[in-house]
Protein backbone atom coordinates (compact mmCIF):
# COMPACT_ATOMS: atom_id res chain seq x y z
CA UNK A 1 0.00 0.00 0.00
CA UNK A 2 1.43 3.44 -1.10
CA UNK A 3 1.25 6.54 1.54
CA UNK A 4 -2.09 8.51 1.29
CA UNK A 5 -0.02 11.48 -0.52
CA UNK A 6 -0.61 9.37 -4.07
CA UNK A 7 -4.51 10.25 -3.76
CA UNK A 8 -3.64 13.14 -5.85
CA UNK A 9 -6.85 15.41 -3.96
CA UNK A 10 -7.05 17.99 -1.26
CA UNK A 11 -7.68 15.85 1.87
CA UNK A 12 -9.50 18.31 4.94
CA UNK A 13 -8.68 17.51 8.17
CA UNK A 14 -7.41 19.15 11.12
CA UNK A 15 -4.30 18.52 14.10
CA UNK A 16 -3.14 18.24 17.40
CA UNK A 17 -0.28 18.12 19.59
CA UNK A 18 0.63 15.30 22.56
CA UNK A 19 1.65 17.93 25.14
CA UNK A 20 -1.00 20.71 24.22
CA UNK A 21 -3.78 17.88 24.80
CA UNK A 22 -2.65 15.19 26.52
CA UNK A 23 -2.24 15.91 30.30
CA UNK A 24 -1.90 12.99 32.42
CA UNK A 25 1.85 13.91 32.55
CA UNK A 26 3.12 11.78 35.58
CA UNK A 27 0.83 8.72 34.17
CA UNK A 28 2.33 5.33 33.12
CA UNK A 29 5.71 5.75 33.09
CA UNK A 30 6.24 9.24 31.30
CA UNK A 31 8.97 10.91 31.63
CA UNK A 32 9.62 14.72 31.90
CA UNK A 33 10.04 16.78 29.10
CA UNK A 34 11.54 20.55 28.80
CA UNK A 35 7.96 21.74 28.76
CA UNK A 36 7.33 20.16 31.87
CA UNK A 37 10.27 21.96 33.49
CA UNK A 38 10.04 25.09 31.36
CA UNK A 39 6.21 25.54 32.90
CA UNK A 40 7.24 25.39 36.53
CA UNK A 41 9.59 28.52 35.46
CA UNK A 42 8.32 31.73 37.06
CA UNK A 43 6.65 33.86 34.00
CA UNK A 44 7.56 31.48 31.52
CA UNK A 45 3.80 30.81 30.69
CA UNK A 46 1.03 34.07 30.41
CA UNK A 47 -1.36 32.65 32.93
CA UNK A 48 1.01 30.16 35.01
CA UNK A 49 -0.59 27.16 33.04
CA UNK A 50 0.73 23.91 32.49
CA UNK A 51 0.45 20.66 30.75
CA UNK A 52 -0.60 18.27 33.81
CA UNK A 53 -4.06 18.38 32.77
CA UNK A 54 -4.06 20.23 29.17
CA UNK A 55 -7.44 18.31 27.81
CA UNK A 56 -7.10 15.51 29.40
CA UNK A 57 -6.93 13.60 26.08
CA UNK A 58 -5.22 10.93 27.36
CA UNK A 59 -7.90 9.74 29.01
CA UNK A 60 -10.66 10.91 26.97
CA UNK A 61 -9.19 9.33 23.90
CA UNK A 62 -12.73 7.71 22.69
CA UNK A 63 -14.32 10.94 23.20
CA UNK A 64 -11.87 13.32 20.83
CA UNK A 65 -11.32 10.51 18.08
CA UNK A 66 -15.86 11.17 18.15
CA UNK A 67 -15.07 14.79 17.63
CA UNK A 68 -12.35 14.27 14.58
CA UNK A 69 -14.92 11.33 13.09
CA UNK A 70 -17.99 14.00 13.11
CA UNK A 71 -15.94 16.40 11.42
CA UNK A 72 -15.76 13.92 8.44
CA UNK A 73 -12.18 14.96 8.84
CA UNK A 74 -10.26 12.51 6.21
CA UNK A 75 -7.21 12.87 8.51
CA UNK A 76 -6.02 13.30 11.94
CA UNK A 77 -2.40 14.80 12.48
CA UNK A 78 -1.57 13.86 15.84
CA UNK A 79 2.11 14.23 18.09
CA UNK A 80 3.57 11.16 19.47
CA UNK A 81 5.18 12.79 22.71
CA UNK A 82 8.68 11.04 23.18
CA UNK A 83 8.97 10.90 26.72
CA UNK A 84 5.95 8.75 27.11
CA UNK A 85 7.82 6.27 25.08
CA UNK A 86 11.46 6.32 25.98
CA UNK A 87 10.94 8.11 29.10
CA UNK A 88 14.77 8.40 29.21
CA UNK A 89 14.99 10.19 26.22
CA UNK A 90 17.55 6.68 24.81
CA UNK A 91 17.25 3.46 26.17
CA UNK A 92 14.59 1.94 28.18
CA UNK A 93 11.46 1.63 26.36
CA UNK A 94 7.60 2.27 27.92
CA UNK A 95 4.91 -0.26 26.41
CA UNK A 96 2.24 1.51 28.29
CA UNK A 97 3.39 5.04 26.26
CA UNK A 98 3.46 2.76 23.19
CA UNK A 99 -0.21 1.39 23.61
CA UNK A 100 -1.77 4.21 23.81
CA UNK A 101 -0.67 5.11 20.60
CA UNK A 102 -1.12 1.74 19.16
CA UNK A 103 -4.97 2.72 20.86
CA UNK A 104 -5.43 6.01 19.06
CA UNK A 105 -4.21 4.63 15.79
CA UNK A 106 -6.70 1.83 15.88
CA UNK A 107 -9.62 4.07 16.87
CA UNK A 108 -8.73 6.19 14.14
CA UNK A 109 -8.84 3.52 11.71
CA UNK A 110 -12.20 2.42 12.95
CA UNK A 111 -13.34 5.63 12.37
CA UNK A 112 -12.48 6.07 8.83
CA UNK A 113 -9.56 8.83 9.51
CA UNK A 114 -6.34 8.48 8.17
CA UNK A 115 -3.95 9.11 11.18
CA UNK A 116 -0.96 10.96 10.46
CA UNK A 117 2.03 10.99 13.25
CA UNK A 118 4.25 13.75 14.41
CA UNK A 119 7.48 12.70 16.27
CA UNK A 120 8.80 15.60 17.47
CA UNK A 121 6.16 17.96 18.58
CA UNK A 122 8.68 20.26 20.52
CA UNK A 123 8.36 17.69 24.07
CA UNK A 124 12.46 16.63 24.11
CA UNK A 125 12.86 14.33 27.34
CA UNK A 126 14.58 16.32 30.10
CA UNK A 127 17.34 13.81 30.11
CA UNK A 128 17.87 14.90 26.75
CA UNK A 129 18.77 18.32 27.55
CA UNK A 130 20.55 18.24 30.59
CA UNK A 131 23.11 16.59 28.19
CA UNK A 132 23.06 19.31 25.88
CA UNK A 133 19.91 19.33 24.29
CA UNK A 134 19.87 20.07 20.50
CA UNK A 135 23.04 21.51 20.82
CA UNK A 136 24.39 17.70 21.37
CA UNK A 137 24.63 16.32 17.88
CA UNK A 138 23.85 12.95 20.18
CA UNK A 139 20.22 14.57 20.22
CA UNK A 140 19.89 13.71 16.83
CA UNK A 141 20.96 9.85 16.75
CA UNK A 142 18.66 9.25 19.97
CA UNK A 143 15.70 10.96 18.09
CA UNK A 144 16.39 8.49 14.69
CA UNK A 145 16.15 5.80 17.15
CA UNK A 146 13.19 6.84 18.88
CA UNK A 147 11.42 7.39 15.90
CA UNK A 148 12.87 4.04 14.01
CA UNK A 149 10.96 2.29 17.16
CA UNK A 150 7.64 3.73 17.16
CA UNK A 151 7.98 3.56 13.08
CA UNK A 152 8.13 -0.26 14.14
CA UNK A 153 5.11 -0.41 16.31
CA UNK A 154 2.72 1.71 14.54
CA UNK A 155 3.95 1.63 10.56
CA UNK A 156 2.01 -1.38 9.38
CA UNK A 157 -1.48 1.56 10.13
CA UNK A 158 0.58 4.73 9.94
CA UNK A 159 0.76 6.17 6.17
CA UNK A 160 2.39 9.04 6.36
CA UNK A 161 4.89 10.51 8.76
CA UNK A 162 6.77 13.52 10.06
CA UNK A 163 9.85 13.93 11.89
CA UNK A 164 9.75 17.50 13.80
CA UNK A 165 6.97 20.19 13.82
CA UNK A 166 8.30 23.69 13.31
CA UNK A 167 11.80 22.64 14.16
CA UNK A 168 12.17 26.69 13.50
CA UNK A 169 10.46 27.59 16.71
CA UNK A 170 12.58 24.14 18.47
CA UNK A 171 15.76 25.60 17.98
CA UNK A 172 15.42 29.49 17.67
CA UNK A 173 12.45 30.17 20.24
CA UNK A 174 13.88 27.36 21.90
CA UNK A 175 17.83 28.44 21.85
CA UNK A 176 18.25 32.09 20.95
CA UNK A 177 15.27 33.84 22.43
CA UNK A 178 14.52 31.64 24.85
CA UNK A 179 10.48 31.88 25.12
CA UNK A 180 9.84 28.20 24.46
CA UNK A 181 11.26 25.55 25.75
CA UNK A 182 14.10 25.07 27.17
CA UNK A 183 14.43 28.87 27.14
CA UNK A 184 17.95 28.94 26.57
CA UNK A 185 19.32 32.41 25.14
CA UNK A 186 22.36 31.07 23.36
CA UNK A 187 22.70 33.48 20.27
CA UNK A 188 24.22 31.89 17.17
CA UNK A 189 24.73 28.92 18.76
CA UNK A 190 21.13 28.09 18.39
CA UNK A 191 21.58 27.41 14.38
CA UNK A 192 23.88 24.32 15.42
CA UNK A 193 21.04 23.17 17.33
CA UNK A 194 18.96 24.09 13.88
CA UNK A 195 21.45 21.77 12.16
CA UNK A 196 21.34 19.04 14.54
CA UNK A 197 17.01 18.81 13.76
CA UNK A 198 18.07 18.64 10.15
CA UNK A 199 20.26 15.80 10.64
CA UNK A 200 17.96 14.17 13.03
CA UNK A 201 15.38 14.31 9.90
CA UNK A 202 18.21 13.00 8.05
CA UNK A 203 19.32 9.80 10.10
CA UNK A 204 16.00 9.40 10.61
CA UNK A 205 15.15 9.11 6.71
CA UNK A 206 18.31 6.65 6.99
CA UNK A 207 16.40 3.72 9.66
CA UNK A 208 13.47 3.82 7.93
CA UNK A 209 12.71 1.67 5.18
CA UNK A 210 12.43 3.70 1.32
CA UNK A 211 8.67 2.98 1.12
CA UNK A 212 7.53 4.77 4.05
CA UNK A 213 6.28 8.53 3.12
CA UNK A 214 8.38 10.55 5.50
CA UNK A 215 7.82 14.46 5.82
CA UNK A 216 9.26 17.19 7.65
CA UNK A 217 6.48 20.30 8.71
CA UNK A 218 7.73 23.55 8.67
CA UNK A 219 6.13 27.23 9.62
CA UNK A 220 8.08 28.41 6.70
CA UNK A 221 7.05 32.52 6.14
CA UNK A 222 6.70 34.43 3.15
CA UNK A 223 9.58 37.26 4.13
CA UNK A 224 8.10 40.75 2.96
CA UNK A 225 10.84 43.53 3.68
CA UNK A 226 9.51 47.02 4.55
CA UNK A 227 10.57 48.76 2.20
CA UNK A 228 13.86 48.79 -0.39
CA UNK A 229 16.31 49.39 2.97
CA UNK A 230 14.94 46.32 4.83
CA UNK A 231 15.46 43.98 1.69
CA UNK A 232 19.23 42.62 3.27
CA UNK A 233 17.75 42.21 6.41
CA UNK A 234 15.00 40.87 5.41
CA UNK A 235 16.87 38.65 3.22
CA UNK A 236 18.75 37.17 6.23
CA UNK A 237 15.62 37.04 8.19
CA UNK A 238 14.42 34.41 5.37
CA UNK A 239 17.61 32.84 5.28
CA UNK A 240 17.24 31.68 9.09
CA UNK A 241 13.21 31.13 8.48
CA UNK A 242 13.24 29.18 5.36
CA UNK A 243 16.23 28.54 3.74
CA UNK A 244 18.37 26.90 7.01
CA UNK A 245 15.41 23.72 6.04
CA UNK A 246 14.92 23.67 2.40
CA UNK A 247 18.22 23.84 1.16
CA UNK A 248 20.38 21.07 2.59
CA UNK A 249 16.99 19.29 1.97
CA UNK A 250 17.42 20.24 -1.57
CA UNK A 251 20.25 21.15 -2.47
CA UNK A 252 22.65 19.07 0.35
CA UNK A 253 23.85 22.71 1.14
CA UNK A 254 23.67 26.04 3.27
CA UNK A 255 23.46 29.26 1.04
CA UNK A 256 26.43 32.02 1.34
CA UNK A 257 24.16 34.51 3.07
CA UNK A 258 23.48 32.13 5.65
CA UNK A 259 26.78 31.31 6.09
CA UNK A 260 27.58 34.81 6.87
CA UNK A 261 24.87 35.05 9.48
CA UNK A 262 25.99 31.83 10.93
CA UNK A 263 29.61 31.13 10.60
CA UNK A 264 29.07 28.02 12.99
CA UNK A 265 27.57 26.71 10.28
CA UNK A 266 31.09 26.51 8.07
CA UNK A 267 32.61 24.79 11.24
CA UNK A 268 33.37 21.14 10.15
CA UNK A 269 32.82 19.71 14.24
CA UNK A 270 29.36 21.04 13.40
CA UNK A 271 28.39 20.25 10.08
CA UNK A 272 30.37 17.21 9.54
CA UNK A 273 31.49 15.41 6.27
CA UNK A 274 28.41 13.63 5.04
CA UNK A 275 25.83 15.62 6.93
CA UNK A 276 24.49 17.41 3.97
CA UNK A 277 24.96 14.69 1.82
CA UNK A 278 22.54 12.68 4.17
CA UNK A 279 19.76 15.12 4.61
CA UNK A 280 19.74 16.12 1.10
CA UNK A 281 16.35 14.20 -0.52
CA UNK A 282 15.39 12.77 2.80
CA UNK A 283 12.14 14.03 2.82
CA UNK A 284 9.02 12.58 0.83
CA UNK A 285 6.66 15.34 1.64
CA UNK A 286 6.61 18.67 2.99
CA UNK A 287 4.35 19.82 5.31
CA UNK A 288 3.71 24.04 5.69
CA UNK A 289 2.45 25.49 8.67
CA UNK A 290 1.11 29.07 7.78
CA UNK A 291 -0.37 31.66 10.13
CA UNK A 292 0.85 35.13 9.13
CA UNK A 293 3.80 36.85 7.01
CA UNK A 294 7.15 37.64 8.33
CA UNK A 295 7.56 41.75 7.24
CA UNK A 296 11.20 42.43 8.90
CA UNK A 297 12.37 46.06 9.09
CA UNK A 298 16.04 46.94 9.93
CA UNK A 299 15.83 49.03 12.94
CA UNK A 300 15.75 52.71 13.17
CA UNK A 301 16.60 52.47 17.09
CA UNK A 302 20.22 51.20 17.10
CA UNK A 303 21.60 48.69 19.60
CA UNK A 304 21.58 50.38 23.25
CA UNK A 305 17.89 52.21 22.65
CA UNK A 306 16.49 49.14 21.86
CA UNK A 307 14.37 46.54 24.79
CA UNK A 308 16.49 44.13 25.99
CA UNK A 309 14.07 41.13 24.36
CA UNK A 310 12.92 41.48 21.00
CA UNK A 311 11.80 39.13 19.05
CA UNK A 312 14.98 39.83 16.60
CA UNK A 313 16.76 37.35 18.78
CA UNK A 314 14.99 34.42 17.31
CA UNK A 315 17.08 35.36 13.87
CA UNK A 316 20.29 35.43 15.76
CA UNK A 317 22.94 37.47 13.81
CA UNK A 318 20.31 38.66 11.09
CA UNK A 319 21.24 42.24 12.22
CA UNK A 320 19.40 44.91 14.41
CA UNK A 321 15.79 43.97 12.96
CA UNK A 322 12.09 45.57 14.00
CA UNK A 323 9.00 42.77 12.95
CA UNK A 324 6.19 45.11 11.63
CA UNK A 325 2.77 43.16 11.99
CA UNK A 326 0.18 45.28 10.21
CA UNK A 327 -3.52 45.07 10.45
CA UNK A 328 -6.10 43.38 10.93
CA UNK A 329 -4.66 40.85 13.53
CA UNK A 330 -6.45 37.70 14.98
CA UNK A 331 -6.59 37.50 18.83
CA UNK A 332 -2.48 36.44 19.82
CA UNK A 333 -1.60 39.35 17.65
CA UNK A 334 -0.64 37.57 14.23
CA UNK A 335 -1.32 39.52 10.93
CA UNK A 336 -4.16 38.13 8.90
CA UNK A 337 -2.84 37.75 4.96
CA UNK A 338 -4.25 34.72 2.99
CA UNK A 339 -2.69 36.02 0.14
CA UNK A 340 0.49 35.03 2.21
CA UNK A 341 -0.23 31.23 2.32
CA UNK A 342 -1.22 31.39 -1.76
CA UNK A 343 2.81 32.47 -2.42
CA UNK A 344 3.97 30.89 0.38
CA UNK A 345 2.78 27.31 -1.04
CA UNK A 346 3.34 28.20 -4.74
CA UNK A 347 6.95 29.21 -4.23
CA UNK A 348 7.86 26.57 -2.05
CA UNK A 349 6.69 23.64 -4.52
CA UNK A 350 8.89 25.50 -7.27
CA UNK A 351 11.89 25.57 -4.76
CA UNK A 352 11.31 22.21 -3.76
CA UNK A 353 9.25 20.27 -6.11
CA UNK A 354 8.05 18.19 -3.26
CA UNK A 355 3.87 16.99 -2.49
CA UNK A 356 2.76 19.53 0.44
CA UNK A 357 0.65 19.17 2.73
CA UNK A 358 -0.76 22.79 4.77
CA UNK A 359 -0.51 20.98 8.32
CA UNK A 360 -1.64 23.65 10.02
CA UNK A 361 -3.70 26.71 9.66
CA UNK A 362 -5.81 28.70 11.67
CA UNK A 363 -6.87 31.50 14.30
CA UNK A 364 -6.88 32.41 17.79
CA UNK A 365 -10.16 34.57 18.11
CA UNK A 366 -11.32 36.62 20.62
CA UNK A 367 -15.36 35.78 19.92
CA UNK A 368 -14.87 32.38 21.15
CA UNK A 369 -17.28 33.22 24.25
CA UNK A 370 -20.31 30.61 24.99
CA UNK A 371 -23.81 32.34 24.55
CA UNK A 372 -26.54 31.89 26.71
CA UNK A 373 -27.91 28.97 24.32
CA UNK A 374 -24.75 27.32 24.95
CA UNK A 375 -23.31 28.56 21.17
CA UNK A 376 -19.82 29.82 20.32
CA UNK A 377 -20.19 31.59 17.09
CA UNK A 378 -17.06 32.32 16.13
CA UNK A 379 -17.24 34.06 12.81
CA UNK A 380 -14.16 35.41 12.70
CA UNK A 381 -12.20 32.22 12.79
CA UNK A 382 -15.03 31.15 9.89
CA UNK A 383 -13.95 33.84 7.88
CA UNK A 384 -10.19 33.26 8.58
CA UNK A 385 -10.29 29.65 7.71
CA UNK A 386 -12.42 29.90 4.32
CA UNK A 387 -9.99 32.80 3.08
CA UNK A 388 -7.18 30.36 3.58
CA UNK A 389 -8.45 27.76 2.32
CA UNK A 390 -9.56 29.40 -0.79
CA UNK A 391 -6.16 30.32 -0.83
CA UNK A 392 -4.99 27.15 -0.98
CA UNK A 393 -7.16 26.13 -3.71
CA UNK A 394 -5.73 29.05 -5.82
CA UNK A 395 -2.26 27.84 -5.23
CA UNK A 396 -3.22 24.60 -6.71
CA UNK A 397 -5.18 26.06 -9.52
CA UNK A 398 -1.70 27.80 -9.92
CA UNK A 399 0.33 24.32 -10.06
CA UNK A 400 1.38 23.79 -6.17
CA UNK A 401 1.25 20.52 -5.85
CA UNK A 402 -1.08 20.76 -2.55
CA UNK A 403 -2.69 17.26 -1.55
CA UNK A 404 -4.18 18.35 2.44
CA UNK A 405 -5.23 21.15 4.25
CA UNK A 406 -5.23 20.75 8.15
CA UNK A 407 -6.63 23.34 10.44
CA UNK A 408 -5.37 23.92 13.72
CA UNK A 409 -6.86 22.46 15.93
CA UNK A 410 -9.03 20.39 17.09
CA UNK A 411 -9.94 21.89 20.73
CA UNK A 412 -8.77 24.94 22.28
CA UNK A 413 -5.62 23.64 24.23
CA UNK A 414 -2.18 24.44 25.87
CA UNK A 415 -0.96 27.52 23.69
CA UNK A 416 2.57 26.96 24.79
CA UNK A 417 3.89 30.79 26.41
CA UNK A 418 0.62 31.48 25.84
CA UNK A 419 -1.02 29.28 28.25
CA UNK A 420 -4.85 28.94 28.43
CA UNK A 421 -5.55 32.57 26.82
CA UNK A 422 -5.36 32.12 23.27
CA UNK A 423 -7.99 29.48 21.79
CA UNK A 424 -7.89 27.84 17.95
CA UNK A 425 -10.14 25.09 18.47
CA UNK A 426 -12.95 23.76 16.41
CA UNK A 427 -14.28 22.91 19.88
CA UNK A 428 -14.31 25.11 22.94
CA UNK A 429 -12.81 23.37 25.88
CA UNK A 430 -14.72 24.88 28.75
CA UNK A 431 -11.72 25.40 31.56
CA UNK A 432 -14.74 27.00 33.83
CA UNK A 433 -15.90 23.62 34.69
CA UNK A 434 -13.54 20.71 36.52
CA UNK A 435 -14.71 18.28 33.73
CA UNK A 436 -13.28 20.29 30.59
CA UNK A 437 -16.79 20.01 28.24
CA UNK A 438 -15.82 19.76 24.53
CA UNK A 439 -18.64 22.33 23.28
CA UNK A 440 -18.47 22.34 18.74
CA UNK A 441 -18.26 25.92 18.30
CA UNK A 442 -20.04 27.22 14.98
CA UNK A 443 -17.07 27.09 13.13
CA UNK A 444 -16.27 23.03 13.97
CA UNK A 445 -19.82 23.14 11.68
CA UNK A 446 -18.85 25.18 9.00
CA UNK A 447 -15.67 23.02 8.76
CA UNK A 448 -18.12 19.68 8.56
CA UNK A 449 -20.08 20.92 5.71
CA UNK A 450 -17.03 22.28 3.78
CA UNK A 451 -15.82 18.85 4.04
CA UNK A 452 -18.68 17.11 3.23
CA UNK A 453 -18.95 19.43 0.40
CA UNK A 454 -15.28 18.48 -0.81
CA UNK A 455 -15.69 14.80 -0.73
CA UNK A 456 -18.97 15.17 -2.65
CA UNK A 457 -17.48 16.43 -5.22
CA UNK A 458 -19.02 19.45 -5.46
CA UNK A 459 -16.86 21.42 -3.33
C1 LIG B 1 2.32 26.43 15.83
C2 LIG B 1 2.48 25.15 16.59
C3 LIG B 1 1.20 24.61 17.16
C4 LIG B 1 0.28 25.71 17.65
C5 LIG B 1 0.13 26.80 16.64
C6 LIG B 1 -0.78 27.92 17.03
O1 LIG B 1 3.50 27.15 15.89
O2 LIG B 1 3.03 24.15 15.77
O3 LIG B 1 1.53 23.68 18.14
O4 LIG B 1 0.66 26.15 18.88
O5 LIG B 1 1.37 27.33 16.31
Amino acid sequence: MGHPLTSGRLALGTASAAFQIEGASDRDGRGESIWDVFCRRPGAIRDGGDGVRACESYDRLDDDVALVAGLGAQWYRFSIAWPRVVPEGTGRVEARGLDYYDRLVDALLAAGVQPTATLYHWDLPQPLEDAGGWLSRDTAVAFAEYGALVHARLGDRVRLWASHNEPWCAAYLGYAAGVHAPGRREGGRAHVAAHHLNLGHGLLRQALPDAVGLGIVHNLAPVWAEGEESRDVADRVDAIRNRVWLDPLVDGAYDDVLLDVAPVLADPAVVRDGDLELIRGSADWLGVNYYTPVRPAASAAGGAARPAHTEGEAYPGAGELDLVVREPRTDIGWEIDASGLEELLVETHRRTGLPLVVTENGAACADDAIDADGVVDDQDRIAYLRDHLAATRRAVEAGADVRGYLVWTLMDNFEWAEGYTKTFGLVRVDRGHDELPRVPKASYRWFAEEIARSTDGQG
